[in-house]
């Protein structure tokens, strides 16, 4: 565990590695999972311009509650737990996933099309 202050704390939950980290309540989630060395790639730079920053809220209320722009941004998916990274910000307890690699996500369908092809 790293800490870097008092207050609430995310944990990333990254596939294969599990990791809690401690951040100073206000702290944005792309800000902690950088601070854990978890990449989140984004374009923006935090402006909620790029929406690479989707990160869900796995558990817990510890996020900051969504605002008009990042729900405009979100569209529906807010209302199934997704966040952008750069406008949620850790106010407690709170549980954090990635969303798969889009590119992987794609390489995944591909092949599991194939598969379905090559059984036919
Ligand atoms: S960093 Fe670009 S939308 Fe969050």
């Amino acid at each position: 565990m790293r800490e870097w202050g008092m207050g609430g704390e995310v944990r990333s939950d990254v596939s294969a590695f599990r990791q809690k980290i401690v951040v100073r309540p206000g702290t944005s989630v792309l800000e902690a999972s950088r601070k854990a060395g978890v990449a989140i790639r984004t374009r923006c730079g935090g402006k909620a311009a790029c929406l690479m920053c989707k990160v869900y809220a796995k558990a817990g209320d510890g996020l900051s509650p969504v605002q008009d722009n990042e729900r405009r941004k979100l569209a529906g998916l807010a209302d199934e737990g997704m966040r952008l990274a750069c406008q949620a910000r850790v106010v407690g307890q709170a549980e954090i996933g990635l969303p798969e690699d889009p590119l992987r996500a794609a390489v995944r369908r591909q092949l599991a099309r194939q598969a379905e092809d090559d059984l036919w």
